[in-house]
């Protein structure tokens, strides 16, 4: 049995909010195995055996088409045939499950394909919205140049995916969001009348009678004159938790029954649903906002993100990624399809076996998950702040208590307790974690104003970290994954890594659903709470004493897991090679643009793949 309560623990500096909670275990476990996180592995091998099992089943085209029909209700959409041929041919694992894909265009089917496309013109034909277009017109892919670089690379890239199968796609207009943060968020019950019309209108498909797209596709060139109206409000640089990034959320949800809360306690109803003992226990869950009023204050996007235009209404917008209670429609980061961020060690690089990798938590990057100005401290809740404020400047305050989990008490006289929890000032963890901790920012902070821009300077000292080659990475054992302002550019390379990977973030991408937390990576609650206890599971916890007329003693009160770390970082490694290869990206964009297609076709209802049509 275990109870938790939370302490208060704000910065002596006054700078840092930040959240710890106590763990208390009142009586001998019943967990066999000792240290729950043995359990969460275990757990973690089943959850990704059971993804496989139905998520590639289908051996050949006829297969792939039943399951498509028994999955989703009607005849996967033209081109299905070209499509299976293409993935099969590079050697694609996921053939069955793609219902990433299916659940962000449900709502569409709400619209009539006129409603669609005019909707798509509205978006891109006023440049102030942030959504710029990349075409298919008979066979070839067309988008804009001379943007400024910080957008270019997304329509080119994008550009780039596409064009392997260009050939098979009907005419069509894709927006695409050039802004990281997501754009489109309905409120609950208006969602739930669109799902309610979209399933409708989905299942009243009959028995499809074409196989091929209708050649006339309407979709309307842009004028000269932009747009003076946009269906976009600016919220940049402003809390978005109330007015989008918790509305799709029922009114009887805590996300918006309590739309205050005090992120200096823990707020312990807000994890029991994803958490077993603090940690992740089931990732899903844990970016679902509804459970979650106090993520209005822990996380950029909804305290104050740098750039912010959204909508009630349901867009079609393309984006590389989205929290949950967003609409937007995801689809392959470009900016992991060019390999911007590339997993390329070499002999001045090298990505060394997991042993000879330097003991040490890893973590470089800016300030770039939102925008703090008008002095407010908006920072001090962001999730990469309290990182590296947990991580580092702990000592500026040695009032602050955490609790670890640790496996066993070394004086414990009970011998049917598996494992126990230790305060500990924050101050001294780094004392006590086997491995060394190394997590800063670089260079400078960015995307602040004013005051903001000082106390984080003061705070932080950026300016004592030069920026680091990516490939550097490799030479740590234990690499760090945190949301910034968006889809993270360093997943899927630090996945491809002999490296473990702990991740925290609760931006969904393309990839949601595939990749499996505790079986491929260390998942980690975005308030952080649990890292010093996962830090001493995998790196080990010591008690350095120094007696004042001998040497050093040292007192190891939990072994490293040092072989369950390199079993998920291979596991990831291995995994991430098959799934999550440039190909895997072009062919779920491919089978996405077949769906977007027959979804803006004329003749929807009419229109699937047969292979006797
Ligand atoms: C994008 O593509 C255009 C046209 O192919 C090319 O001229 C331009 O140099 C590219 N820009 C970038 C940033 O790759
Ligand atoms: C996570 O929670 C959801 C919703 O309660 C549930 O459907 C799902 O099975 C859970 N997943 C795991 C791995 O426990
Ligand atoms: C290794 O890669 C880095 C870039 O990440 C490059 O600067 C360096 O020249 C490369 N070294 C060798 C030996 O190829
Ligand atoms: C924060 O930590 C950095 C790095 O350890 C240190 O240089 C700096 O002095 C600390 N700042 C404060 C205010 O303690």
């Amino acid at each position: 049995m275990t109870t938790s309560k939370s302490i208060q623990a704000v910065a002596g500096i006054g700078l840092m909010a930040i959240i710890l909670p106590v763990l208390l275990l009142c009586s001998a476990s019943t967990s066999i195995r000792g240290h729950p996180i043995n359990d969460l592995i275990d757990e973690g091998v089943v959850l990704h055996q059971n993804w496989l099992a139905q998520a590639s089943i289908s051996r050949s085209l006829g297969e792939a088409t039943r399951n498509y029909r028994s999955r989703h209700g009607r005849d996967p959409p033209p081109q299905f045939g070209e499509w299976y041929e293409y993935a099969s041919s590079r050697d694609s694992l996921v053939v069955d499950d793609y219902d990433n894909i299916h659940d962000d265009l449900l709502p569409f089917w709400s619209l009539s394909p006129n409603e669609i496309k005019a909707r798509t013109w509205e978006m891109l034909a006023n440049p102030w919205n942030n959504i710029e277009f990349v075409k298919v017109r008979n066979g070839n892919v067309i988008y804009r140049d001379g943007l400024p670089i910080s957008h270019q690379w997304m329509l080119n890239g994008t550009a780039d995916m596409i064009r392997p199968f260009v050939q098979w796609l009907p005419d069509m207009d894709i927006p695409l969001n050039l802004n990281d943060e997501p754009r489109v968020a309905l409120h609950h019950d208006e969602l739930q009348l669109v799902l309610e019309t979209a399933r409708q209108a989905y299942a009243a498909a009959g028995t499809s009678s074409h196989s091929s797209f209708s050649d006339v596709r309407d979709w309307k060139p842009l004028h000269d004159e932009p747009l003076p109206t946009s269906p976009f409000v600016e919220r940049s640089w402003q809390p978005t938790w109330e007015e989008f990034g918790s509305v799709a959320c029922p009114y009887t949800a805590a996300a918006r029954k309590y739309n205050v809360w005090d992120v200096s306690r823990l707020c312990t109803s807000c994890i029991e649903k994803h958490t077993t003992l603090g940690f992740v226990s089931n990732w899903t869950t844990s970016a679902d906002p509804c459970h979650q009023p106090d993520l209005a204050h822990l996380h950029g996007i909804h305290i104050s993100p740098a750039a912010f235009k959204a909508t009630h209404k349901l867009m079609p917008v393309f984006s590389q990624s989205k929290v949950v209670g967003y609409n937007d429609i995801r689809f392959p980061s470009p900016w992991n399809y060019v390999e911007e961020a590339k997993y390329a060690p070499n002999s001045s690089y090298p990505d060394p076996p997991f042993e000879e990798k330097q003991n040490t938590f890893f973590w470089r990057g800016t300030t770039s998950e939102g925008f703090s100005a008008f002095g407010g401290g908006t920072w001090q809740g962001m999730t990469r702040q309290r990182l590296v404020w947990m991580m580092n400047n702990a000592s500026s305050s040695s009032d602050f208590q955490t609790t670890v989990l640790l496996s066993k008490d070394h004086n414990e006289q009970d011998k049917n307790r598996k494992y126990y929890a230790k305060t500990i000032e924050l101050s001294d963890l780094r004392e006590h974690i086997g491995a060394e901790i190394n997590v800063h920012f670089v260079k400078d902070i960015a995307r602040c104003f004013g005051r903001d821009c000082d106390v984080q300077y003061e705070e932080f000292q950026p300016q004592y970290t030069p920026s680091i080659d990516f490939q550097e990475n490799w030479n740590y054992k234990y690499l760090m994954d945190v949301d910034g302002a968006g889809f993270s550019g360093r997943f899927i390379p630090f996945l491809l890594s002999k490296s473990l990977v702990y991740k925290a973030g609760i931006f969904r991408e393309w990839w949601d659903g595939r990749v499996h937390a505790w079986r491929h990576f260390v998942p980690v609650d975005i308030r952080l709470m649990e890292l010093p206890s996962l830090l001493a599971y995998f790196s080990g916890w010591e008690n350095r004493k120094m007696a004042s007329n001998s040497q050093g003693v040292v007192e190891v009160l939990e072994q490293p897991h040092e072989a369950e770390a390199k079993r998920i970082a291979e596991a990831g490694r291995e995994w991430a090679s098959k799934v999550l290869r440039k190909e895997d990206m072009e062919i779920y964009m491919f089978r996405l643009l077949l769906e977007w297609g027959r979804l803006t076709d004329d003749r929807r209802d009419e229109l699937g793949w047969r292979d006797d049509l």
